[in-house]
């Protein structure tokens, strides 16, 4: 039976701060160079955000331009939910609420989201499922990072990877009397947990199992730490993995597909599914060269460029997938 009330991303906004590093500069920091960083990755910038910036001041300029495309107020706001796994506060309070008082949405419940660089997949299927249940009429989805806080700058394994970014959508009921988005909706949503890679992506302490590791603060431990080879490998299948379900779930084919919107993380992850499951790789969409692997921010901030630019228009079919942290993967399908 047809469903009464769709979801549809109303509205995209994006900010990165304006501090631009380039591989050559970190060429000066650590042991590597443009060539390694750009073969191995396909990056060649990332932003990095000024001492004292935090995530949610990233997150309050993305959601002011979104808001201010969409054409909603803040007080239109039923539910803000902010993924991140570089919260301004470890654990509490939610950095949803710092947020929420900046933007003046005072009708809205705020709440974190950790999913890693899946969170932004996590956010769109949540508010989907709020819209379409009645329980919330305008949503707004953030993804804002700042990991240049938390990677280790010594460890050139993974400093290179990341960048600093925000990303967010307004997301509202399909309003039924309007003609010029009667089309646009999200379909579907996947999202997927593989807990037993709880270690190969994470911050081992500063939480309640090593809240004072050997160190303090600046212990290895209190940074990201990543087995890299074993990330590649999950990020390939989870890529395929989640395409393919989406793609069967709504009995779809590639080829109606206009656009792959994938988690930013490393172009040769990319070309490697693309090339397993024999996906036309002029599909999926990349700009890692200029923003690094920026977590939740990097598939927000993707679209925002994109609908921008006009690459992405309304009516297109997309698939965006995301895969990080948690383990966690998973995929929007959506009608633009
Ligand atoms: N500069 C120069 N050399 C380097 C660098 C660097 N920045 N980093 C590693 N190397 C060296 C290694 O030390 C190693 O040298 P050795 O052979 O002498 O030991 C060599 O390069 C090759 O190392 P590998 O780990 O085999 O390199 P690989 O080709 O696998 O690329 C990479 C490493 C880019 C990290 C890759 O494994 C990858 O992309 N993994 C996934 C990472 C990722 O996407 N993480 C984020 C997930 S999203 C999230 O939730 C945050």
């Amino acid at each position: 039976m047809e469903k009464q009330l769709h979801a549809y991303v109303r509205s995209t906004g994006a900010y990165v701060p304006p501090r631009r590093m380039s591989n050559d500069e970190l060429a000066q920091i650590v042991d590597t160079s443009d060539e390694w960083i750009y073969s191995h990755t396909g990056i060649r910038y990332r932003h990095i955000a000024d001492e004292g910036v935090a995530a949610s001041d990233l997150a309050v300029e993305a959601a002011g331009i979104a808001l201010r495309n969409a054409h909603v107020t803040p007080d239109e706001i039923d539910l803000i939910l902010l993924a991140t796994s570089t919260p301004d506060y470890p654990g509490l309070p939610a950095t949803a609420c710092v947020v929420q008082d900046r933007l003046g949405a005072a009708n809205a419940g705020a709440m974190d989201l950790v999913a890693a660089c899946t969170g932004f997949i996590y956010g769109l299927e949540t508010a989907r499922a709020f819209i379409e249940s009645a329980a919330a009429r305008t949503v707004l989805v953030i993804g804002s990072e700042v990991y240049s806080k938390i990677i280790n700058w010594k460890d050139r394994n993974s400093c290179v990877l990341f960048g600093d970014g925000a990303g967010a959508a307004v997301v509202t009921a399909v309003d039924a009397t309007s003609r010029q988005r009667a089309d646009s909706r999200i379909i579907d949503g996947k999202l997927y947990s593989r807990g037993q890679g709880a270690e190969a992506l994470a911050r081992l302490a500063g939480g309640s199992r090593t809240p004072k590791p050997e160190g303090g603060l600046e212990s290895p431990q209190c940074f990201l730490s990543m087995d890299g080879r074993k990330v590649y490998n999950f990020a390939v299948a989870a890529l395929v993995e989640t395409i393919q379900a989406l793609l069967q779930r709504n009995n779809l084919q590639f080829s109606d597909i206009d656009w792959v919107v994938p988690h930013q993380a490393n172009v040769r992850i990319i070309d490697a599914a693309a090339k397993r499951a024999g996906f036309d790789k002029s599909k999926f969409f990349t700009n890692i060269a200029e923003y690094a692997n920026t977590s939740a921010a990097s598939i927000p901030i993707a679209l925002d460029e994109m609908s921008r630019s006009g690459a992405l228009r309304r009516g297109q079919k997309v698939i965006t997938v995301g895969f990080g942290a948690g383990l966690t993967y998973g995929g929007n399908l959506l009608i633009w």
